[in-house]
């Protein structure tokens, strides 16, 4: 079904959000019919360049980002004369009136402003919004993390954009809550039968979140070394992924239902602070070392600097402190320059409570469910079976598995595109609310001022590794391993 008319207008039009993730996302969903023909991608930065040229970019992001056998003629010219181009700063008043009479020309558009700008623009890029006037009755703005540094900082931002936007025009994106498995964690839990009364402490030893990456920070190095893995990946995705696994279920599939029942997850995580950083986390950076057999450089080199203690790994024992969770680890990784590209959920069930079996029978392995976000997204389910065959009762773990790719003969589109289009309709359901991005600050920040405080050691770990060894010490001590290192 078609999209409202609308005026996406991209502030960042030629940044590598817009290049990477916008323009392509948007050229798949009027490939796929979903962008009626009023539709408008106004595209805005500070380079002073012609329309022309500017579709010039558009054609080169498309034809670097969206696979050949996808770029169709017909749709390509029918894209990129949606597209349009207008030079303003954020800071000053130029070209801000060409924009305005360019959305003017179409005041019943949906109008969605999209800052993939730098945070410190949030603030004048609002205020500018608001001088001009153009803020309708059906605009909405969307904002790209990082959203601030810190808890301090996201609150700086979101009063900013809070001045000229009300929160129910606000959405502030979590691209991993777009992906399909994402989503379909929801699915899994709410609309089968068979997993929520097991899902609790009586029934579940502990769960796993992995977001392991084999890249390094490539030419991020700049915004990365400010940042590193907590805030970059744990304060957002990773707490999603946890809240989404975690949470009560909600009484309707609607935005405040969903994210009343996250905030309450993120207010119930226990405090990491001064007392107990050392031992529920642990820091780590990679060293030269190869990755799928070629040789990789360190974080130092790759960032050009002699020193940096920014962590590239990140390891959490996390526990959620409410009567469903009470004793369950949660163990958080994410990391860049690991052995392989795969995020995942495990759920990792409690041994049955009796064997009937004798030792002949073999171990009885704990069932896990696995649901992979990345790559080859499905999900598996592991059972213990009897070995076929006359020998006598010999028991086996089995994976019951479910791949998307396999079984709908399609790879799922990018998270963008969803995102995109929730943004248009208004949905805000796949969105942070300003309270939940201020509860996981409440958690972030006492881990960072824990670290800063105890001048917590940054370990080190040979890219192409699953992070330093201090992480695998983080679950041992508990008895537990990490998947990988599971038979
Ligand atoms: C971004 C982070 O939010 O997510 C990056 O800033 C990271 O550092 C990226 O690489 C990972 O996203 P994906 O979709 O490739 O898993």
């Amino acid at each position: 079904i078609q999209v409202s008319p609308f005026d996406l207008v991209v502030f960042g039009g030629t940044g590598d959000l817009a290049a990477r993730k916008l323009l392509p996302a948007m050229y798949q969903r009027d490939r796929a019919g979903q962008l009626p023909e009023a539709g408008r991608i106004i595209c805005v930065s500070r380079r002073a360049q012609t329309r022309e040229a500017y579709h010039g970019f558009v054609r080169d992001a498309l034809s670097s980002h969206v696979k050949s056998s996808e770029l169709e003629a017909t749709v390509l010219e029918r894209f990129v004369a949606r597209v349009h181009y207008c030079a303003a700063d954020a800071t000053g008043d130029g070209g801000w009136a060409e924009l305005a009479e360019l959305l003017n020309a179409a005041r019943e558009h949906v109008r969605s402003f999209y800052f993939a700008v730098s945070p410190d623009l949030f603030a004048p890029l609002s205020e500018q919004i608001g001088r001009f006037g153009l803020v309708t009755p059906e605009s909405r703005v969307v904002l790209e993390k990082p959203l601030g540094k810190n808890g301090e900082g996201a609150r700086a931002v979101n009063e900013a954009v809070g001045k000229v936007f009300n929160e129910s025009q606000i959405f502030r994106i979590d691209h991993y809550l777009g992906k399909e498995t994402v989503q379909n964690l929801m699915a899994l839990r709410f609309a089968n039968r068979m997993f929520e009364p097991l899902w609790n402490s009586t029934h579940i030893d502990h769960i796993q979140i992995t977001v392991a990456e084999d890249l390094g920070v490539g030419d991020r190095g700049g915004y990365y070394d400010t940042s590193g893995a907590l805030r970059d990946m744990v304060q957002n995705h990773i707490l999603q992924l946890l809240c989404l696994t975690a949470m009560e279920p909600p009484d309707a599939f609607e935005a405040d239902a969903v994210r009343d029942e996250k905030l309450k997850i993120l207010k119930a995580l226990k405090r990491i602070d001064e007392r107990n950083a050392e031992a529920a986390t642990v820091r780590g950076q990679y060293r030269k070392g190869s990755v799928g057999g070629q040789p990789t450089k360190g974080y130092l080199e790759d960032l050009g600097a002699e020193d940096s203690d920014t962590e590239t790994f990140v390891a959490i024992r996390a526990e959620i402190a409410n009567w469903r969770w009470a004793g369950v680890p949660f163990y958080l990784r994410t990391g860049k320059r690991l052995a392989a590209r795969t995020s995942e959920i495990v759920v990792n069930f409690r041994p049955i409570s009796h064997s009937i079996f004798d030792h002949t029978a073999g171990r009885i392995s704990q069932n896990r469910l696995i649901i992979r976000l990345q790559p080859d997204e499905g999900m598996t389910l592991e059972v213990m079976i009897k070995d076929p065959g006359p020998g006598g009762m010999r028991l086996r773990r089995i994976p019951l598995d479910m791949s998307f790719v396999e079984t709908f003969g399609v790879s799922n589109p990018d998270a963008y595109e969803r995102l995109l289009m929730d943004v248009i309709r208004g949905n805000q359901t796949l969105f942070m609310r300003l309270d939940e991005v201020t509860a996981a600050w409440n958690w972030i920040d006492p881990i960072l001022n824990a670290w800063k405080g105890n001048a917590q050691r940054v370990h080190h770990y040979p890219a192409g590794a699953w992070g330093p060894s201090a992480s695998i010490a983080l679950i041992e001590r508990d008895g537990r391993t990490w998947t990988e290192d599971m038979e």
